[in-house]
């Protein structure tokens, strides 16, 4: 166990894009959905410590609208891990007041799956200790476009005028409405790319890429991107 840190300054909102479980399985010559077994022990190990450390926020890109692209035998595999982790966590959700919640098109999830999310979802919704947000058959441009649309909708039928449209009025129609933007974005695996995940939301997040893959990742890893996020000075366009 590591000593606990006091940072200066820690994320309110803690953004990860958790690639590396197939490269993981690679390495070992086990199969991609080990991979992804694995990742899930790191989701674990950081919900605990981010909760440790009192980030309020914390948003996981798990599913990508391009990740339906993928063989039917990992979507597949994916898609049934999801309700795995969903019924096993529930209590340790419960237990630590920790709010679940989903970013993403989950038309596409299947149903069985849809279903137990949208009951944790439900037993979760009193819980106000961190907020933990799936990003599921997520794409942003998807988000900012379906956005648009009924923003559009809205100024048609009378519900809200052009003069009235601002960025504010516009966040308010994406499916992150209700959290504050990503102060800090974590992608694993040494890809230098954001992947299509909450473009609109990461316009001033500090981001940090790390080589390790998602599954080497914990809370060891945690602390040290949190160290190099505390000497970052934000200064949002000032001087
Ligand atoms: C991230 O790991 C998990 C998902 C995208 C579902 P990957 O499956 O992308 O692993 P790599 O990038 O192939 O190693
Ligand atoms: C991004 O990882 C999506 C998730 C982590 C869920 P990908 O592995 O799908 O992204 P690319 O294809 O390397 O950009
Ligand atoms: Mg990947």
């Amino acid at each position: 166990m590591v000593k606990k840190i006091n940072f200066k300054n820690i994320p309110n909102h803690l953004a990860i894009i958790m690639d590396g479980n197939g490269r993981w399985a690679k390495k070992r010559n086990l199969d991609r959905i080990n991979g992804h077994r694995e990742g899930i022990k790191s989701l674990r190990a950081v919900v605990s410590a981010v909760m440790e450390y009192g980030i309020k926020y914390l948003t996981v890109y798990a599913f990508s609208s391009e990740n339906w692209q993928r063989p039917k035998t990992e979507v597949n595999s994916l898609m049934f891990l999801l309700d795995e982790y969903l019924n096993i966590e529930l209590p340790f959700l419960i237990k630590n007041k920790i709010r679940l919640n989903f970013i993403g098109n989950i038309e596409r999830i299947p149903e069985n799956s849809k279903k137990t999310l949208l009951r944790v979802i439900d037993k979760t919704k009193e819980c106000d200790n961190l907020y933990l947000t799936l990003a599921l058959s997520y794409g942003s441009r998807e988000e900012i476009l379906a956005a648009a649309v009924r923003m559009a909708k809205d100024m048609k039928n009378g519900k809200i005028k052009i003069k009235d449209a601002d960025e504010n009025l516009f966040s308010s129609y994406l499916y992150s409405k209700n959290m504050p933007d990503p102060d800090f974005l974590i992608r694993t695996s040494g890809e230098k790319r954001v992947s299509n995940f909450m473009l609109y939301q990461i316009a001033y997040a500090e981001i940090y890429f790390t080589k390790t893959l998602w599954p080497d990742f914990g809370r060891k890893e945690l602390i040290r991107a949190l160290k190099n996020y505390e000497k970052r000075v934000r200064r949002f366009g000032k001087t």
